[in-house]
């Protein structure tokens, strides 16, 4: 977890180390900028674009954690520019802010994050059932809370894809982008699975195509969402949980008929989708001068 000491670092001056460079490669240039009390990492990257790179490029949009546009890498932790203080970071020291590694650069803090919006077009969406003559006389499905505030709780992703960045799945192995969806995605599957009302059923696809086995529960996901979404324990958990019901409980099997959930073949799933894109986006490889990957046990928890 990152240090929420708050220093005070007002007055001093503070060396930011940033990224600079694009596909070809680039390295790691440093600007020495004063401490302004009550800034955050993207003031100060504003105010290196304001008075001495004007050409550096970073994304963002709200400055105040609901876009989910600002993402890079701070001192080695995914975080978001926006939410992380200056006086959290430790007092003396460099500040490195380098674009999230898990994705191709676009330019200097900029990557391209469109292998999410690929995997996102492959998620069967919500298909409700019809509902019964009772629930049509009584003016329609009354939801229990406990079915909201689990749904609730996954919908507050902002889509920054900092737990993609992280998850040494596709930050140690670019070759398993093609068939791994990631926390992010795992955690909406698991918002449609678990809605009373849904009838698709995407196990088999999620263990076949998007990977779900591959996730061994490190919860580095967890650790890095802005959102506090607990994506491990309240959803890929639960998911794998469901994938072993499929496979082998006979009564949660019987369960599911009942309901009449209908087991989608991979490619009827991948049909239902709204959108049947071309096959997931293949990043280049690593960009030199960005640190490289620590070792799945090393990585941020
Ligand atoms: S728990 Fe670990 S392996 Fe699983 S999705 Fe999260 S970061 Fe990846
Ligand atoms: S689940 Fe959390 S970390 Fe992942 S994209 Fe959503 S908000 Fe970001
Ligand atoms: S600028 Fe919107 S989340 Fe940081």
């Amino acid at each position: 977890m990152a240090d929420e000491t708050v220093h005070d670092n007002a007055g001093g001056e503070v060396t930011m180390r940033l990224w600079r460079g694009d596909p070809s490669g680039g390295e790691f240039a440093d600007y020495v900028m004063p401490s302004v009390e009550g800034e955050v990492v993207l003031d100060v990257i504003h105010r290196v674009q304001a008075t001495e790179a004007p050409d550096l490029a970073c994304r963002w949009n709200c400055k105040a954690g609901k876009c989910g546009s600002c993402s890079a890498e701070i001192n080695g932790r995914p975080s978001l520019m926006c939410m992380t203080r200056m006086d959290t970071l430790p007092p003396g020291e460099t500040v490195t802010v380098a674009p999230m590694r898990s994705f191709p650069i676009l330019r200097d803090l900029v990557t391209d994050v469109s292998y999410n919006y690929e995997v996102a077009k492959r998620i069967p969406p919500f298909s409700p059932r019809d509902k019964t003559a009772d629930e049509r006389e009584a003016g329609g499905y009354r939801m229990q809370q406990i079915d909201v505030e689990r749904s609730q709780e996954f919908r507050k992703c902002i889509e920054c894809f900092l737990c993609q960045d992280v998850c040494h799945v596709i930050r140690d192995h670019e070759e398993n982008k093609t068939a791994y969806a990631g926390p992010r995605f795992f955690a909406r599957s698991a918002e449609l699975e678990m809605h009373p009302l849904d009838t698709n059923d995407r196990r088999e696809l999620l263990q076949q195509e998007q990977g779900l086995g591959k996730c061994n529960i490190t919860k580095c996901c967890t650790e890095v969402c802005p959102e506090h979404i607990k994506i491990t324990d309240n959803a890929i958990i639960p998911l794998k949980e469901r994938v072993v019901d499929a496979s082998y409980d006979p009564v949660a099997w019987l369960g599911r008929k009942i309901r009449k959930r209908r087991k989608l073949t991979p490619a009827e799933a991948a049909a239902s989708s709204p959108a049947a894109g071309p096959p997931a986006v293949q990043p280049p490889l690593a960009v030199e001068g960005i640190p490289q990957p620590v070792s799945a046990d090393d990585a941020p928890r």
